[in-house]
């Protein structure tokens, strides 16, 4: 079955380059009308550029159809003013992809707290104000297709990205809150965790992986994720062609009587507490709970 967009308005913010230019450029070519958001910074954060507009200048003469947003994700006016030049132009956004980022890494040690604060503002609250501006407007057309960018980071964990990793795993979480009030709307909600070889990451892959580590190799997921019949609630990893699902499970876990619901008692229960055996994926955390009272019912 082809995935076509044809009809249907996507911002994707932070698309100036790397992974954005890439999912903006295949979502036009299927039809999409695109906003090219993209302050065009450099890779910390710093300065600004009009990349947002070269991108479009590429779809464009590709035949598509999209405008320059130069808006930064961090400010929430911003973030609205884009909606209403979207709603102006096209009357509807379908889709919004939050790929805008940036790094500031270093190990947590020599962390500052500005830069600490910095990368998750970006990220996090960036992705939520985009979001939050959009989401009205997708609740009213009972339409939506949202996607979140983790990262392996996030997921993970990975030396010298405290910051970021906080941001990526907030996302994911995020989404999961979403999919759940967005479910009634039909507003979809998922998260992609890539590895692409872009300014972000070219000092850490060599230069012969990167046409292996291509953001064409991305897209499809980013596009299948926002697609008219996309899952919800999904965490997708996608690098080099190869696409996997990442969850956040629960074991089984055990009910301690009263007099073993002590440290000592719990540790001489970490080898239950931790078997993976009949481990599950809930899908709320009220699902949680009630894995909890189930257990107490000996069930
Ligand atoms: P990139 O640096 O080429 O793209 C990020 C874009 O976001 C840049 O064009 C930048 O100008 C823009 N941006 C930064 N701050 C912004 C703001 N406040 N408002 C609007 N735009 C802003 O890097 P890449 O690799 O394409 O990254 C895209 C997304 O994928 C990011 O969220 C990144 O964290 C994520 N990611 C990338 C991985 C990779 O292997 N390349 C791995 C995991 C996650």
């Amino acid at each position: 079955m082809t995935i076509d967009f044809t009809g249907r308005v996507a911002v994707v913010t932070g698309a100036g380059g790397g992974l954005g230019r890439e999912y903006a450029i295949q979502l036009a070519r299927r039809g999409a009308k695109v906003v090219v958001n993209d302050l065009g910074g450099s890779r910390d954060g710093t300065g600004h550029s009009d990349a947002a507009a070269k991108v479009v200048a590429e779809i464009e003469a590709a035949g598509g159809e999209a405008i320059a947003d130069g808006g930064s994700v961090t400010e929430y006016a911003q973030m609205e003013a884009m909606v209403a030049r979207a709603k102006d132009r096209w009357g509807q956004i379908d889709i919004l992809i939050n790929n805008a980022g940036v790094l500031r890494d270093k190990s947590f040690a020599k962390m500052s707290p500005e830069d600490f604060a910095f990368v998750v503002d970006v990220h996090l609250n960036g992705s939520a104000n985009a979001t939050k501006a959009v989401w009205e407007m997708m609740r009213q057309q009972a339409y939506g297709r949202i996607l979140m960018t983790a990262s392996s980071t996030g997921l993970f964990g990975n030396f010298g990205q405290a910051n970021y990793g906080a941001a990526k795993l907030g996302l994911a979480g995020l989404t999961k809150t979403l999919a759940i009030e967005g479910a009634k709307y039909d507003i979809r909600v998922n998260t992609l965790a890539p590895t692409a070889a872009t300014r972000m990451t070219e000092d850490i892959f060599p230069e012969a992986m990167h046409a292996l580590f291509s953001p064409e190799s991305v897209a499809p997921a980013a596009l299948y994720l926002v697609s008219h019949d996309a899952p919800t609630n999904m965490i997708m990893g996608a690098g080099a062609g190869v696409y996997q699902a990442a969850y956040v499970t629960l074991t089984q876990g055990v009910a301690l009587p009263a007099d073993q619901q002590t440290p000592e008692g719990v540790a001489a229960a970490i080898d239950r507490i931790t078997d993976r055996t009949g481990e599950i994926v809930p899908q709320s955390g009220a699902e949680q709970a009630g894995t909890i009272l189930k257990l107490l019912q000996g069930g």
